[in-house]
């Protein structure tokens, strides 16, 4: 297994935060990047597709974008069609088919000894979808011998102690639905984002800390078009370690089969500083009732 780097933003956009955003993630040592869902902000703007294809085509090409969908990639127009996410199913191919799914918004692959699975927070995920079908497939044939790490990304957070976005049905509906497969599969880290903010709850398990949930972060705040979302609950939720107000983006640096660094690096005024840093132990060798 070797050392690995990914960096990781959400709810990219195009504004002057997105590129210093972009700029920071330059960074050579980046080995790939895990974008959780809200890319252009196009919102049906098709020229807003292209600008930011141009945007972020000098970053793109020098390492891999592995991207899942955010809200503001749906795009359902009724009157005129029923498809969603036509612009991002165009643009971007995720290799959906190599993981045995039949859809672009969820798929799975392997790297460094992780495996990774991107699902769609607005696409089915009831316990009949083909969404959850797929899940419960690929969770049952990961093989932590190969892949120690287990992490999944999607877009909108099942824990979230930020006032906006309370009690939105993609958050809850998806929760009650996927939570057990998640804990059961022992994953070790959620990623999500559309919180423009950064968050990092304990290992958590049905609202409560539980030593063999999945760590949950928040990292919804790369750039995005509507400034961040400055206002937390107060006092915070037990469960609630680490909350910052602030544009930024995270690095998942995977040591070895048992070690990660978890870092936060928030850009500020162009002004990049590392403001959580934590080490993680995956679940694979902890006894778990
Ligand atoms: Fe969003």
């Amino acid at each position: 297994m070797i050392e690995y780097l990914m960096g990781l933003p959400g709810d990219l956009g195009q504004t002057e935060y997105s590129k210093t955003t972009l700029q920071q993630i330059s960074n050579p040592g980046y080995d790939m990047l895990l974008l959780a869902g809200d890319l252009s902000y196009a919102d049906t703007d098709q020229d807003e597709w292209e600008t930011f294809g141009r945007l972020i085509e000098p970053f793109a090409s020098q390492r891999p974008w592995m991207v899942t969908t955010g809200d503001h990639d749906v795009e359902k127009i009724t009157i005129f069609h029923r498809r969603s996410f036509t612009a991002y199913n165009t643009r971007w191919l995720m290799p959906f088919r190599e993981s045995e799914s039949n859809s672009n918004q969820y798929y799975s692959f392997n790297i460094a000894g992780v495996h990774i699975i991107m699902l769609g927070s607005y696409t089915n995920f009831g316990s009949k979808s083909n969404q959850y079908k797929w899940l419960q497939r690929d969770l049952k044939n990961v093989n932590r011998k190969n892949t120690p790490w287990l992490v999944v990304m999607f877009h909108a957070p099942w824990y979230n102690s930020n006032t906006d976005h309370q009690g939105e049905s993609e958050s809850v509906g998806m929760k009650a639905s996927m939570e057990d497969l998640l804990y059961q599969a022992r994953v070790d880290i959620v990623f999500s984002a559309h919180i423009h903010a950064y968050e990092r709850f304990t290992r958590v398990y049905k609202e409560k800390s539980n030593k063999c949930g999945p760590l949950y972060i928040t990292v919804g705040d790369a750039g995005n078009n509507n400034g961040y979302n400055p206002y937390f609950m107060d006092p915070p939720p037990r469960i609630s370690y680490v909350r910052d107000r602030s544009y930024g983006h995270g690095t998942l640096e995977v040591a070895n089969a048992t070690h990660a660094r978890w870092r936060w690096i928030k850009n500020d005024k162009n002004d990049p500083r590392v403001v959580d840093s934590v080490w993680i132990t995956t679940l694979r060798y902890r006894k778990c009732l």
